[in-house]
């Protein structure tokens, strides 16, 4: 056995003076350790020796194993020096080539949009708020005044999720306005909030996507009253569209989280089939708004004596598609390159000049 690892020593030491390069050298090591490899075939075979051979011999199979791992890593360390000379002996960088194209990300209009609209508003002194994405129906609806077997629920296509543990169904909320909830639940009026997020209806054709984004805005204060509701929302769509003349109406409508309830449309014309933002004969929906309903400031226990406010919310897709010519809803979705390199922006455009 001794003679055998003697000679075995003998040759590994002869291939190792042999080797060149560092992948020999990885090779030749896997030849000796690997899961057949010499040193190892013989560490396997010490089981059948007889006992009192086995520790004698395990110990010089292990010296052996250290020794020529010893050389064989001082080896590795020897060649990567010499193959790093090498390399920088022979091989040299050539500054006067062209860098690589540089393809720069885009950003999404409906982030995009998110920025620009929470930005005007935040500078109206409007706090950002946010609220979860899965809801329960008493946030989602019932808190809002949209009490069970209300026709509202039926308008909202609800995703419903599995009953939990309290047997109730969660839901993906139909839209942004439980975060109002949520904020009346966890903050004392005076308030501002705007609430961009995504909202999620059953429902898919070419103006419906089942995920949609939506911006809630809240305020809450001792004498809020419509006028200051107009005020916001005429300032607003006058910076958001760019347009100082822009029409703006308000037109009487319902929401079961608002009383009074309007919605706002914006002024438009057509222009060889496309449609045009600013002064026109037609009119754009682009908005649902009123003075909160009492009912939904009880159910948050605030003290409607003293307090009463104003909420509105819109689609960002809606307000993308207006303002950047955006035809089709469910190109925002389809993650298309080209589609984002034409309409998308660049980091740079939300810098503000001075
Ligand atoms: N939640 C409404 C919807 O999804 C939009 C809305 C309308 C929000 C009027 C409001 C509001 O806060 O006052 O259609």
């Amino acid at each position: 056995m001794f003679e055998n690892l003697k000679k075995l020593e003998q040759e590994i030491e002869e291939k190792l003076s042999g080797i060149k390069d560092s992948i020999s050298l990885s090779s030749l090591k896997i030849e000796i350790f690997g899961k057949k490899g010499s040193i190892t075939n013989h560490l396997k075979s010490i089981s059948s020796l007889p006992k009192d051979q086995r520790k004698q011999t395990g110990q010089a199979i292990n010296d052996l194993k250290n020794k020529i791992n010893t050389i064989i890593e001082k080896k590795f360390n020897d060649l990567n020096k010499d193959e790093i000379e090498n390399k920088l002996l022979n091989e040299s960088v050539d500054s006067t080539l062209s860098s690589r194209p540089d393809e720069e990300g885009k950003i999404n209009p409906i982030t995009q949009t998110i920025a620009e609209v929470t930005k005007i508003f935040q500078k109206m002194g409007f706090k950002i708020a946010l609220g979860p994405d899965i809801e329960d129906d008493y946030h989602n609806f019932t808190a809002l005044n949209i009490p069970p077997e209300h026709p509202a629920r039926q308008l909202h296509d609800t995703f419903y999720l599995k009953k939990n543990k309290n047997g109730q169904k969660n839901l993906l909320r139909t839209h942004t306005s439980p975060v109002q909830i949520r904020t009346l639940e966890n903050t004392k009026p005076p308030l501002k909030i705007i609430a961009p997020g995504r909202a999620y209806r059953a429902d898919s054709d070419i103006t419906h996507t089942p995920m949609f984004h939506q911006i809630e805005g809240l305020c809450i204060d001792k004498d809020v009253n419509m006028s200051h509701l107009k005020g916001c929302i005429l300032d607003f769509c006058h910076e958001y569209f760019d347009i100082e003349d822009l029409p703006v109406r308000f037109r009487p409508s319902f929401f079961p989280f608002t009383e009074p309830s309007a919605e706002v449309d914006i002024g438009c014309y057509k222009n060889k089939k496309e449609i045009k933002i600013g002064t026109g004969g037609d009119w754009l929906e682009i908005m649902g708004c009123g003075m909160v309903n009492l009912n939904v400031l009880k159910n948050c226990k605030v003290d409607t004596k003293k307090f009463q406010g104003f909420a509105f919310g819109m689609g960002v897709e809606r307000m993308a598609m207006l303002k950047y010519g955006i035809s089709d809803l469910r190109s925002f979705f389809e993650s298309d390159l080209k589609w984002l390199k034409n309409f998308g922006f660049s980091v740079f455009d939300n810098i503000e000049k001075v």
